[in-house]
């Protein structure tokens, strides 16, 4: 049977929305009013977070020339010298001198305050100050001086803490180049415009991959890359035809980069980077090897000479590809909302009802999601009609339903529904973990 008819997302506040109704992300601090541009992930958020990350540390760290490592977020404040950071991670400001309004002068298209007028503002359209650089970095103090000797800086990235610790993973891991250090972890930028729900946030989470090649094969490991980089979009189940490539000209390239592509996405609000895919040169390791005097290269045994590895980096927000996986599986029909999330992604993988709360239903129904939950993340509902638990479970995309009936006690089956095409099937009762087991590694959006 083919799926009925639905609608896409086409409007964000409809996700937000289902995201705070349904567990997965609220406005952090809320009691407070919020603070601005942070979210928490709540039980459900928490569930499919930790299953996107799982997806792509495997997907990394499951092949033999890539190892896994978890630096700390405080860093030398040399680092980020080393790194461009403190010089270069800078947008353009300009203030308003009427209202105070702040805004990024490369993104504005008049010469004068963009800000409409409200009670606080008065008239706006107001002259603009001369544009002036803002350090995109968090700055806080270690020790108890707080004076500029003690500056650190929040991590922007979390690629740094792999270049200061390639020869560490190197020599410790025996690797030979080329090969890559994989890595998750926080980062903060203390962006101007954030916004758009989680896709532009000052706290975020990096999923990011430095690949250490041979000067002269960079060219063709960046293709490589690109190409698996695709492939695990796709795995996760987003739609063919709202994935494109996007290669920086010169004037996007990051301070850092040769060469760089995005993978976009079609978001309601247009096409946006999801992930970032550069070729980083030897940029980064050469500036750490002059920053710390240390030398930092690698000696190639079967050719007897040094090299500084160059680095194909996969750069990709766990937060965003949450966005895009949600965005991706809303649909709305005539009567239901639901997530056509991936299995693999989805908080939970089947929801086990007793058709009734009667005793007998009951304790089997405990029985089988007992059974399930020991191999598959299960929820159990007994409250309202089917229909209704049928519903809730769409809403956050659990794949599989198993209900329990009276048949079920006499004839050991039980009902498999799917939740993409409302199908249903009697299954036997001792086959239904296989069979839902089966569902999952081949299910296709
Ligand atoms: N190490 C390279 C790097 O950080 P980037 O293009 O600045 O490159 C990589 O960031 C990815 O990190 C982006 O493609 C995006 O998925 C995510 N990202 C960057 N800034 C973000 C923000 N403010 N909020 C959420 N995700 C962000």
């Amino acid at each position: 049977m083919s799926e009925p008819q639905s609608k896409d997302l086409q409007d964000m506040n409809d996700l937000v929305s289902l995201c705070k109704r349904r567990g997965f992300i609220f406005p952090s601090s809320e009691i407070y009013g919020g603070v601005g541009s942070c979210w928490d992930y709540g039980p459900l958020g928490a569930e499919l977070k930790k299953n996107m990350k799982e997806r792509w540390w495997s997907s990394m760290t499951n092949r033999t020339d890539v190892e896994g490592l978890d630096a700390a977020i405080l860093m030398h404040p040399k680092t980020w010298e080393a790194s461009g950071h403190v010089e270069g991670f800078v947008d353009p400001l300009v203030d308003c001198k009427t209202c105070k309004g702040r805004f990024r002068a490369d993104q504005l298209e008049q010469t004068t305050c963009p800000k409409k007028p409200s009670k606080k503002t008065h008239e706006c359209g107001g002259e603009l100050t001369e544009p002036r650089n803002f350090n995109l970095m968090f700055k806080t103090f270690m020790g108890p001086v707080e004076d500029s000797s003690a500056t650190v800086y929040l991590r922007p990235e979390t690629a740094q803490g792999i270049f200061v610790n390639f020869l560490n993973v190197q020599q410790s891991m025996r690797q030979k180049i080329p090969f890559g250090i994989a890595q998750i972890g926080k980062a903060f930028r203390n962006e101007i415009t954030p916004g758009n729900f989680i896709f532009r946030t000052r706290e975020f989470e990096q999923m990011e991959m430095q690949f250490f090649v041979e000067p002269g094969s960079d060219e063709d490991w960046f293709e490589k890359w690109k190409e698996l980089r695709m492939n695990w979009h796709l795995e996760n189940g987003i739609r063919k035809e709202k994935l494109r490539f996007h290669e920086h000209g010169e004037g996007e390239l990051a301070h850092y980069a040769k060469k760089a592509f995005d993978i976009e996405y079609e978001l309601p609000f247009g096409w946006q980077e999801c992930e970032g895919i550069h070729n980083r040169t030897d940029f980064d390791l050469s500036r750490h090897q002059e920053f710390s005097g240390k030398k930092i290269d690698y000696f190639d045994e079967k050719q007897k000479k040094r090299f500084v590895p160059y680095v194909i980096e996969t750069s990709v927000g766990c937060d965003r590809s949450i966005l895009v996986a949600l965005a991706d599986a809303y649909r709305e029909e005539q009567d239901r909302i639901y997530l056509k999330l991936s299995p693999r992604l989805s908080p939970f993988k089947v929801g086990v009802f007793p058709l009734m709360k009667k005793p007998e239903l009951m304790e089997y129904s405990m029985k089988v999601f007992k059974d399930l939950n020991s191999r598959l993340r299960c929820v159990f509902d007994d409250g309202g009609s089917i229909g209704k638990r049928y519903r809730r479970q769409d809403e956050i995309g659990t794949p599989y339903g198993v209900t329990i009936d009276y048949d079920t006690l006499t004839a050991n089956t039980v009902t498999l529904r799917d939740r993409d095409t409302m199908e249903q099937e009697r299954v036997n009762v001792e086959n239904i973990k296989e069979v839902i087991e089966e569902k999952i590694a081949n299910w296709k959006a």
